[in-house]
């Protein structure tokens, strides 16, 4: 599209829906961009004119703090003009639909959306009918988190530089969870071995066609593992009892210091927060020095203006 990025790359994602269609190098430019991004984090001064006089609609119908706080910080620190919609209090519950909520926010010159829904597929239904807009999936049901992914590799490369042989393993409700979905692509992408524990009725069908193995045992799952990533069992998209209990799922696959032990010394631990604090993980662990909990928070704010930057033409302003 409009922005050239790496040498001799032609920027040619309109909107960022999900990352299955993104190359390596489509990554890695955001990585980049997302190291400048990250630099004037630091500055007493944060803001700057990139997309001045561009109107960004955050558009949440499920709950978020991280996702929906920093893609407004980004929106403000690039100059965007800002508008929050949540479905409480709007003309959604009068029984207008989502495609005529977003025609009614396109109608009002909204040059970007930002979409997190409980349906699969909202964000692709979105970008389908918006004629103007570029599309930002901030989280679809069950399906995918690309910005999520794209930070957490960010925050990955940010320590380890190249993740080629990189061993990330992904522990937890790994079925409900669109964070490790689009976690498992990304890091695949970059080159780096993805494991996957956690109960097997937490777990999708072939985990292999996502391109990564299941290790029951989060033992042999974190061992030699340069991140250890835990996801939040998601009750809100489980509709039965998938295991016993929660004191039980922290007994056999919560991370705690004994966890720890068998990944490699220098080993992140991640999560994409919210967090459950003795159950998918201690809060020993959760506070520890190697948890990169918070460094993620940082990181999604860098990423998501990099995204925003790119998407929406701010090298050419
Ligand atoms: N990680 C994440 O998506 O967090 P929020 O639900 O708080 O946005």
């Amino acid at each position: 599209m409009r922005e050239r990025g790496r040498k001799g790359m032609n920027w040619k994602h309109r909107h960022v829906l999900d990352l299955d269609k993104w190359e390596r190098d489509d990554i890695q430019h955001i990585m980049d961009q997302s190291r400048s991004m990250d630099e004037l984090l630091d500055r007493p001064i944060k803001k700057v004119p990139a997309l001045r006089g561009k109107l960004v609609v955050n558009l949440f119908f499920e709950a978020s703090t991280r996702t929906r706080v920093s893609f407004e910080l980004a929106e403000k620190f690039l100059s965007a003009d800002v508008v929050n919609w949540s479905a409480s209090g709007s003309s959604t519950s009068k029984g207008e639909t989502l495609r005529d909520t977003a025609w009614t926010l396109e109608s009002m010159g909204a040059d970007a959306v930002v979409i997190r829904h409980g349906a699969v597929g909202s964000a692709d239904y979105l970008a389908r009918k918006l004629k103007k807009s570029v599309v930002f999936n901030g989280g679809d049901g069950g399906h995918a988190h690309p910005t999520q992914a794209l930070l957490d590799v960010y925050t990955a490369w940010k320590k380890f530089g190249a993740l080629d042989g990189a061993k990330v393993a992904i522990i937890g409700d790994v079925l409900h969870s669109r964070v490790a979905r689009s976690g498992i692509i990304a890091f695949s992408k970059m080159g780096a071995r993805v494991s996957l524990s956690g109960p097997a009725t937490l777990m999708p069908k072939a985990v292999d066609t996502l391109g990564a193995v299941y290790e029951e045992d989060p033992v042999m799952a974190v061992n030699d593992a340069d991140i250890i990533y835990l996801l939040r069992i998601q009750r809100e998209r489980q509709d039965e009892g998938l295991f016993p209990s929660l004191d039980e799922y922290h007994q056999l696959f919560g991370a705690d210091k004994s966890l720890l032990e068998h990944a490699r010394p220098d080993a992140m631990v991640m999560h994409p927060g919210p967090i459950n604090r003795g159950v998918e993980i201690s809060s020993e662990v959760a506070d520890g020095e190697q948890s990169m909990i918070l460094g993620q928070v940082r990181s999604g704010v860098a990423v998501r203006m990099a995204l925003l930057y790119v998407c929406l033409g701010g090298a050419k302003q």
